[in-house]
This record gives C-alpha cells, sequence and structure tokens, in this order.
C-alpha cells in the first residue's frame, strides 16, 4: 500500500515487475485521428509552431488522457527538434511528412553548438513541466528523442523513407558522418536531460530507421550512437528508465537490447514477442506490439488481436503498446475498446 500505490505501473514494469494487466499507452496517442488535435491544430501557423508552443503542446497531451485511461502522457513534440535546434531549417509537407535541406549535397557541414541549441528548446522543457503539473501521479510522463542514427537520416537526405542514400553517405562521407552522429548523441543528451529535470519519468529513443542494415553498419550507425547516448545520459546524472524502441532491427534486435544500456525494449509489430523475450536479457521488460492497423479494422480483429499481444507477452515485465505509430485513419472508438480490453484482461 501507500508507496507502491503512489508508483505508476509503466514505473513498476519499468523497474522489472509484472503488472497484470499490463499498462497501455499508445505510440502518437496524441495525433490526428483525434477530431480536436485536428481542430487544435489549426491554431498553430507551422507544426514547428505548435511544437515550440506550451499550451497547445500541453493541451495536445492532455486531449488522449481525458478520453482514455492510460497509463503514460507522452510529451507531444517531434524528434526533428533536434535539427532545428542544430540550426537546420524543418518544414512539414501536409499529407508528406517532414523535409529538411539534405546535408549530402551541401559541400561543409555547420551545427550550432549544443550548449547554444538547448536555448531554443527551452518551450519544450516549459511544456513538460506544464504537463507534469496537470499529470495525475499514476499517470507516468515520457520524454524522447530520435536516435541518432534515424534523426541523422532525415538529415542527411533530407526526408524519410528510402534510406539508401543516408546508408550510402556513410560510407562515402564517413567522416563527416561519425561527427553528426556525435553531434546528435551529445545534443540527444542534453536534450533529455532536460526532459528528465523538467519532470519527465522515464524516456524513449525512437529509432525508426534501424532496418535494413548489414551488421558492421548496425555496430556503427545504431548501437554504438545509442550506448554513447545512454553513458552521456549517465554520466549527466539521469537515472531514468530509458525505453529504446529500434524499429525494424530484425536479427539485430538482441544486440541492441543486450549492448546500449537501454532499460526496455520495444518490439515492433513484425517481430514475435517470443524472439523478443528470448534474444532480450533475462526480464528485460518489453513494450508493444499491436499492429496499428487493428486500430482501424476494430471489431472482432482487434480483440483478438489485443488478446494475441497480451498472451504473447505475458511471460515477463510488458507495457501493452502499438507495434508503431497510430494512423490518422484508426478511430478514437477503436482506441477506447483497446483500452478497455486490455484493462479488463486481468
Ligand atoms: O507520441 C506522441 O503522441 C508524441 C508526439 C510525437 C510526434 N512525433 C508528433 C507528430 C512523437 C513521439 C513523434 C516522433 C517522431 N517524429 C518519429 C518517431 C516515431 C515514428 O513514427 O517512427 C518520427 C520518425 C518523426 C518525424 C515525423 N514527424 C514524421 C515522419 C511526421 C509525419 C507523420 C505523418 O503522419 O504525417 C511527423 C509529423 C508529426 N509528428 C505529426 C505528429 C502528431 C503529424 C503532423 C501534424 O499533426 O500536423
Amino acid at each position: 500500500m501507500g508507496d507502491r500505490e503512489s508508483i505508476p505501473a509503466l514505473m513498476r514494469v519499468l523497474n522489472g515487475e509484472r503488472v497484470d494487466p499490463p499498462p497501455v499507452w499508445i505510440m502518437r496517442q496524441a495525433g490526428r485521428y483525434l477530431p480536436e488535435y485536428r481542430e487544435l491544430r489549426n491554431r498553430a501557423k507551422s507544426f514547428l509552431d505548435f511544437c515550440y508552443s506550451p499550451s497547445l503542446a500541453t493541451e495536445a497531451v492532455m486531449q488522449p488522457l481525458r478520453r482514455f485511461p492510460l497509463d503514460a502522457a507522452i510529451l507531444f513534440s517531434d524528434i526533428l527538434v533536434v535539427p532545428d535546434a542544430l540550426g537546420r531549417k524543418v518544414w512539414f509537407v501536409e499529407g508528406e511528412g517532414p523535409r529538411l535541406e539534405p546535408l549530402l549535397s551541401e559541400a561543409s557541414w555547420r551545427f550550432e553548438e549544443p550548449a547554444r541549441a538547448m536555448q531554443r528548446l527551452a518551450p519544450v522543457y516549459e511544456t513538460v513541466e506544464r504537463i507534469k503539473r496537470q499529470l495525475d501521479k499514476n499517470v507516468a510522463l515520457i520524454g524522447f528523442c530520435g536516435g541518432p542514427w534515424t534523426v541523422a537520416t532525415y538529415m542527411l537526405q533530407g526526408r524519410g523513407g528510402d534510406k539508401d542514400a543516408a546508408r550510402l553517405g556513410a560510407y562515402t562521407r564517413g567522416d563527416d558522418v561519425d561527427r553528426l552522429l556525435a553531434t546528435l548523441v551529445e545534443m540527444s543528451a542534453l536534450h533529455l536531460q532536460a526532459q528528465a529535470n523538467a519532470g519527465a519519468d522515464c524516456l524513449q529513443i525512437f529509432e525508426s530507421w534501424s532496418q535494413d542494415l548489414p551488421t558492421p553498419m548496425f555496430e556503427r550507425l545504431i548501437i554504438k550512437p545509442t550506448s554513447q547516448l545512454v553513458k552521456r545520459l549517465r554520466a549527466l546524472g539521469v537515472t531514468a528508465p530509458i525505453i529504446g524502441f529500434p524499429r525494424g532491427a530484425g536479427a539485430h534486435l538482441g544486440r541492441y537490447a543486450r549492448e546500449t544500456g537501454v532499460t526496455a525494449l520495444g518490439v515492433d509489430y513484425q517481430t514475435p514477442a517470443s524472439f523478443a523475450r528470448q534474444q532480450a536479457p533475462a526480464n528485460m521488460p518489453l513494450q508493444g506490439n499491436l499492429d496499428p492497423q487493428l486500430l482501424v479494422a476494430g471489431g472482432k480483429s482487434l480483440e483478438q488481436g489485443v488478446r494475441e499481444v497480451l498472451a504473447a507477452f505475458k511471460g515477463g515485465p510488458h507495457i501493452f503498446n502499438l507495434g508503431h505509430g497510430i494512423t490518422p485513419e484508426a478511430t478514437p472508438e477503436n482506441v477506447a475498446e483497446l483500452v478497455r480490453l486490455v484493462k479488463g484482461a486481468a
């Protein structure tokens, strides 16, 4: 009782406890599938302005929590505020996603010093403070950043998607890319530290582009920078648990789990829970991995999908989530049903 009751279920799982039913949150839980988000979004000129407005960003975080009894809130921001703060131009094309000026077409690469870049991100930390003040104490607050390679991919080729150009750059301009990764490691560490200091209970690293890498490249572009980032955070005194989500890591998943120093492992929807469990260190908390399309499909398929995920992860500490972000086509009714199914499962 007492103390234990006041620790959010999500934090208990990150501490290695099995909680039944498992805590649940949804990647991209604030977003366009909610009509009230779309309305709120219209109040800012650009998506980045939205991210840098503590009042709009805080409201976006609270919207899904008013509808659904979720176990976590996640800061509303984007992984691309980091390149923006480093002085790169970042913009969002409606219906297409983010754009940056591709570094690979430029002769010399210059970035703002991380310590100075942090000044631009001050509104993000103010947002974290505001959310923390409004949040129930049984709801955990998650801060986040992009994995160094994922952010570098956007910076190198100017967009996500086809990663071949970024990987080619890692071969042809190796020293430049390694320096870029070192800059992103330092910047991401400072960014996560500031979120933790402002009130984030745990931190997630979104490594969305870890697929399609040969082993030496997975070591150099994913494992090495991520373990440096975790080490740097710990050296900065940050004790918050870290969820690593290396989407598409496939056969490299176990090495990511064992060698980067992350506390917990996000599992994408194409990876079997049994494989993740077997590859990860004993008792490592796992997060995932429902197919986001089931929140579009709904009905019996959703019900069956939720049961399968619950059963597949039952053998160890589990945080229920999707295996990738929710899509704009998902319905709030299906999200409500998902949370009901998970909560009613004990
Ligand atoms: O999870 C949350 O609710 C917190 C907010 C959050 C956003 N982006 C808001 C957002 C988080 C955690 C992210 C992470 C992010 N951003 C990732 C990693 C996760 C993943 O999906 O792989 C990546 C790769 C990005 C870069 C990015 N930002 C993309 C590819 C897009 C376009 C996506 C789309 O569907 O158009 C964005 C824009 C973005 N970030 C939106 C939101 C709600 C949609 C833009 C809008 O509302 O106008």
